[in-house]
């Protein structure tokens, strides 16, 4: 597909009962943002965070990117949210379109209130899913941090494979981390 339709409308995706991945709403979302993108700790290992946020209004030029990032075909960011409260609860992306659009990169991370829960096992299941069918990709990537468990056992559960293990690739605020590369394909 061309850049021009994968970008050319925002598609919603219930999960299931509970959780939607929706459009961000900055005014609404920007405190829960916040709120989230603070937990320095939660956020130690996703890629390109750097440090907590000084005020609402670093939150909004962040919110304010992942909109642009859409409109200049790069990025297809989801909130994802509470069906019921509309309250957000993280994050999920494809971006780093590759290859005649054929590739894509998933980054997602989630409220550590809700962790352990499946609930990014699901997202990342709907999103492989809308990213095969809907996007046409034949394959979809992404790079963790060793030590980052959760996130390897959220892709394992998907059937990603572990394609590799690169060292000093990974910058974090800290300097440069070893990553683990993991893969999946349309035909998988
Ligand atoms: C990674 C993250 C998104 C996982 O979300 P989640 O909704 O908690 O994930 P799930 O509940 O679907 O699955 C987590 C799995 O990891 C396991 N797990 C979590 N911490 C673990 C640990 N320290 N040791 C072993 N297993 C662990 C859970 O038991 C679960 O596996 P199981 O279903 O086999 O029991 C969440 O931890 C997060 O937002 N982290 C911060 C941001 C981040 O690191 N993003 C990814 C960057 S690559």
């Amino acid at each position: 597909m061309t850049s021009k339709e994968i970008f050319a409308e925002f598609y919603p995706i219930i999960v299931d009962e509970n959780i939607i991945l929706r459009q961000v709403k900055p005014e609404q979302d920007c405190e829960k943002y916040f709120e989230i993108y603070s937990d320095a700790d939660a956020m130690k290992y996703y890629l390109g965070y750097g440090k907590p946020p000084a005020n609402l209004e670093q939150v909004k030029k962040i919110i304010q990117n992942q909109i642009n990032a859409f409109e200049k075909y790069r990025e297809y960011n989801w909130t994802i949210a509470d069906r019921n409260t509309d309250e957000v609860l993280g994050r999920i992306l494809l971006s780093d379109f590759q290859n005649n659009n054929t590739a894509a990169n998933i980054g997602y991370f989630l409220d550590r209130k809700y962790w352990n829960k499946g609930i990014m096992t699901a997202c990342t299941e709907a999103v492989v899913k809308f990213g095969f069918e809907q996007l046409k990709l034949e394959r979809i990537f992404t790079s963790v941090e060793p030590n980052n468990i959760a996130s390897q056992r959220v892709l394992e559960k998907n059937g990603f494979t572990k394609e590799g293990h690169l060292r000093h690739c990974f910058p974090l605020n800290n300097g440069l981390h070893d990553c683990v590369i993991y893969g999946k394909l349309y035909t998988d």
